[in-house]
């Protein structure tokens, strides 16, 4: 969020940045339009990583010796930068996690198993990814609390009238995405925060699909709980982020026991440790926070507003050349979208068209994108997505759009 020297967008410059982008598959130049699903990584963070493994490997928060320091300060910085990254009033609110999934079992485990009761309701929206639904049934069958799923109109978007009037007495947590992975749909997360608020229920965002694409300031959101992962800002894998109030967080359990999250043990009784490290039993991927650290370095240096520009002229241009195509339907048409394009197309089943695309070097995601009940609101088994990222070019959608018409010609 802080302010930062960003450099010129110079999207040649910023392409030789991606080792992946000069890779060749089945004989032809990648066309990475699967930025959804993972994001490639900057050499900078590749560098940050193998600079861990070979020059800092050790282990954190548990030697006096030389390696251990530095790779504990490492991490710790990578702590410092994310909680800038995210506006976070302090840093020891920053909880490494596996992943966007961790962190939203975490929250519905010992915020869930803690605070809610029988009979309590969970508000989710009908467009949530499975990390952000299967959590909550969980909850919802140990604990009787039940789920309610806020619908979605014909162009994907949230029905605000309708979500609102789910908010009852009884509703005590709200779990909601940011921007839809199937879809690209951005909700409007303030309002709803601010209206939950006003109901003085707790908000989770799943921000997994925002986190690359836009500026998540969690202050000015309010929110009481965010939750990204590392690869889908083109960091790490095995690597995310839970943001909670530190209130919120001190009257949780952890999770989980282990090493680190204690602050004494013995057998009678064991005390815990304060955060954020009271959430981070066990050795921690090291490596990944570093290389999440190195990732946030390199995003705050190409900026938001250049790169919020960018997506918008690619989703612009690429939902025109796909609407152009015969037989082509997009599934997932807010007014406020992200740029992720998915579509079905006559009666080629996606998988068959993402199998035919990928022959001409193109790789988009088809399926269900692990959102089963959203594919159902829109009668289909699953799409084909094309998601794109800053250093995709107009030219790749024509690559895309070309091998459509490829694809379309063997079905005809
Ligand atoms: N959730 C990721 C996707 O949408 C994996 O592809």
């Amino acid at each position: 969020m802080q302010n930062m020297k960003t450099r010129p967008f110079d999207l040649n410059a910023i392409r030789k940045d991606f080792p992946t982008l000069s890779v060749s598959v089945r004989g032809k130049p990648l066309v990475y339009l699967d930025n959804a699903a993972t994001t490639l990584k900057p050499k900078s963070v590749i560098r940050a990583l193998n600079r861990y493994y070979k020059d800092e490997c050790s282990n954190v928060h548990r030697g006096v010796h030389y390696l251990s320091e530095k790779a504990t300060a490492e991490y710790e910085r990578a702590r410092e930068k994310i909680s800038h990254f995210i506006n976070a009033r302090l840093s020891s609110e920053i909880i490494f996690t596996r992943g966007t999934t961790d962190a939203i079992n975490i929250v519905a485990q010992s915020y869930g198993r803690t605070f809610l009761k029988a009979g309590d309701e969970i508000l989710i929206s009908h467009m949530e990814h499975h990390s952000n639904i299967v959590p909550w049934q969980i909850l919802c069958e140990e604990k009787g609390c039940v789920l309610k799923v806020a619908p979605v109109n014909d162009a994907g978007e949230l029905i605000l009238d309708e979500f609102k009037k789910l908010v009852n007495p009884k509703t005590r947590f709200i779990s909601i995405v940011y921007v839809s992975n199937s879809l690209g749909t951005i909700n409007p997360i303030k309002e709803i925060i601010d209206f939950a608020h006003a109901h003085k229920i707790p908000v989770l965002v799943d921000a997994a699909q925002a986190v690359g694409h836009r500026a998540i300031d969690v202050r000015g959101l309010d929110c009481d709980f965010l939750a990204f992962s590392g690869h889908k800002l083109f960091g790490p894998t095995g690597v995310g982020v839970l943001y909670g109030k530190e209130d919120l967080l001190n009257a949780m359990p952890p999770a989980q026991g282990g090493g680190d999250m204690i602050a004494t043990v013995t057998f009678e009784k064991t005390t815990y440790n304060v955060l954020p490290y009271k959430f981070e039993a066990g050795t921690p991927p090291i490596a990944g926070v570093i290389g999440l650290g190195a990732a946030v370095d390199y995003v705050r240096s190409i900026g938001f507003e250049n790169i919020g520009t960018h997506e918008k002229e690619l989703l612009e241009y690429g939902t025109r050349a796909l609407k152009a195509i015969p037989g082509l339907r997009l599934i997932g048409t807010a007014q406020h979208k992200a740029s992720i394009l998915s579509f079905v197309l006559d009666k080629i089943h996606p998988h068959d068209l993402g199998t035919l695309v990928d022959e001409q070097g193109v790789a988009i995601r088809t399926g269900h994108h692990c959102t089963m009940p959203l594919m159902a609101r829109f009668n289909v088994p699953a799409t084909a997505r094309a998601s794109l990222a800053f250093y995709n070019t107009k030219k790749e959608i024509d690559s895309l759009v070309a091998a459509i018409y490829k694809a379309k010609k063997v079905f005809t």
